[in-house]
């Protein structure tokens, strides 16, 4: 009989925490469903203390999501494991994750502590989420630096408090496979209450060192049951473990015994939602979800896979969801093939907002021959720009070889109408000069990524923009078939988020 590893997805939590990919409640409920559908075992929504917009979103989540366990984090205070247990009023099964940290850095710097006074506030404060909860799971920071023999004592101590769940983060990423292997076997060893069933251990890796889904495999292969993981492995600095390496690596390595509730066939489409509604590309080599993972190029291989599939293929692209018919809508498509696809996509949206999104995609398929899924989603995201002060009205711009572009450039701002024209040093140069002329603010471009085109001339350009104001970092997006466009709307979506 094969052993189930739990799931516990965090993109909600430490994959919303990276700059720029914050999502508002209602997108946050989106992802919070798709993952539902997804199969995992808990959904880790937010970290309610630390903002109202995050309080928020866990009572909201709780509410729309049934099955899965909804997870709120706190540190190892009560005020915060107060406000953790209120925000999940709502939720049919409900965990608080508390914790603290445990190396001796955390000890010293952090806390200006000691071992023995850390054991008994991490004790603390498991015995204080019970008052609320029955499942507490509670976290050891930075675990991975954490010498075995101590962690073992906290980790005894917080079981005998009533922790469900022990997690053992290697929060810097600076562990080998081996060691943290290790680290779970030995903690499995001489942690009484682990042996006992009263807990299970938890692996929380990040991938510093490229080393995260290989750790947690490590950590699985010695006796954890629980993987907290994020989609397309987004997450604070390089990432967290991704949800869909673990999972494709234990449904192709069946000899390991180990199974997940994950329905893999919605991977791609989770991984899409994700990439597109937190405006993140993912690099096209990742594995599973990357657009080039199933992508024969080398004469060698495409002959072999012409022969026979399994020669160079581990994996039956199907069984991660990637649907060889994603291209379907044209301008001729309906609004129920519309609405399909969104649903497909695992986006449901009201009538007037399909109508909104129909007529954006009416427009966008005069422009292009086919629309893709990439596309369908920048459109169902695109109201965001709705209720923004700062709107493109026209922006026209000539450029060419052996001349300066010149752009004129149209804004409307908070219903004013106002022009500039500029030179510059490329069409994007001027259009941005022409933007500033208006916008009359001491504001830095600190990066600019513009997405490859993916499938003809005529496909959506997506725009990246990070930029510099008041000592803070701004992050933007656009979306259009026009490449240009597309970078004066990332520009203006950054500064419509400026704080003053
Ligand atoms: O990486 C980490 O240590 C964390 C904890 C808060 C669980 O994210
Ligand atoms: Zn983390």
């Amino acid at each position: 009989m094969s052993d189930r590893l739990f799931i516990f997805d965090t993109t909600l939590r430490d994959g919303e925490q990276v700059p720029g990919c914050q999502l508002n409640t209602v997108e946050k409920i989106q992802v919070a469903k798709q993952l539902e559908a997804l199969g995992v075992d808990v959904i880790e929504a937010g970290f309610p203390i630390s903002s109202p917009g995050d309080f928020n979103s866990v009572i909201e989540i709780s509410k729309a999501v049934t099955w899965p366990t909804i997870c709120a984090l706190t540190r190892a205070v009560e005020k915060d494991i107060d406000v953790a247990a209120d925000a999940l009023k709502f939720a049919k099964r409900k965990r608080i994750h508390t914790g603290i940290g445990t190396s001796d850095s955390h000890i010293k710097f952090k806390f200006n502590s000691n071992r023995e006074e850390i054991i008994e506030r991490a004790a603390a404060a498991v015995k204080y989420a019970k008052r609320y909860v029955e499942d507490v799971e509670f976290y050891a920071e930075d675990a991975g630096r954490t010498e075995n023999e101590y962690l073992a004592r906290v980790i005894e101590a917080v079981v005998k408090a009533g922790a469900t769940v022990c997690n053992i983060p290697d929060t810097t990423g600076y562990c080998l496979p081996y060691e943290y292997g290790e680290k779970i076997k030995y903690l499995m060893e001489h942690v009484d209450g682990l042996s006992a069933g009263k807990a299970i251990l938890s692996t929380h890796c990040h991938n510093d060192l490229g080393m995260a889904t290989a750790n947690t495999m490590a950590g699985v292969l010695n006796g954890a049951r629980q993987a907290e993981v994020t989609i397309n492995g987004i997450g604070e600095r390089a990432g967290n473990t991704s949800l869909e390496e673990v999972t494709m690596i234990l449904k192709c390595h069946k000899t390991i015994g180990i199974e997940t509730n994950i329905n893999t066939t919605k991977i791609y489409p989770t991984s899409r939602m994700v990439s597109s509604l937190m405006n993140m590309p993912v690099q096209p080599n990742k594995a599973i979800v990357g657009k080039n993972a199933f992508a024969h190029s080398s004469g060698i291989h495409q002959d072999g896979v012409l022969k026979n599939v399994q020669t160079y293929e581990i994996i039956d692209p199907h069984d991660v969801g990637i649907d060889d018919n994603s291209i379907v809508l044209t301008a001729r498509s309906g609004r129920a093939a519309l609405k399909n696809r969104l649903q497909v996509l695992g986006v449901t949206l009201e009538k007037e907002k399909l109508d909104k999104v129909y007529e954006e995609f009416l427009k966008l398929a005069d422009k292009k021959k086919d629309i893709n899924d990439d596309d369908i989603l920048v459109l169902a995201g695109a109201d965001r720009a709705e209720n923004h002060r700062i709107k493109m009205d026209y922006l026209q711009v000539t450029s060419g070889v052996g001349v300066k572009s010149v752009a004129s450039l149209g804004l409307n701002i908070a219903g004013e109408k106002f022009e500039a024209c500029a030179t510059g040093n490329g069409p994007v140069d001027a259009a941005i000069k022409a933007l500033k002329k208006i916008v009359n603010r001491q504001m830095t471009l600190k990066e600019f990524t513009i997405q490859a085109i993916s499938k003809g001339s005529d496909d959506m350009g997506k725009v990246h923009m990070q930029v510099e104001y008041n000592h803070q970092m701004y992050y933007g997006f656009g979306a259009n078939t026009d490449i240009i466009a597309a970078s004066v709307e990332a520009y203006i979506d950054c500064i419509n988020k400026f704080k003053n």
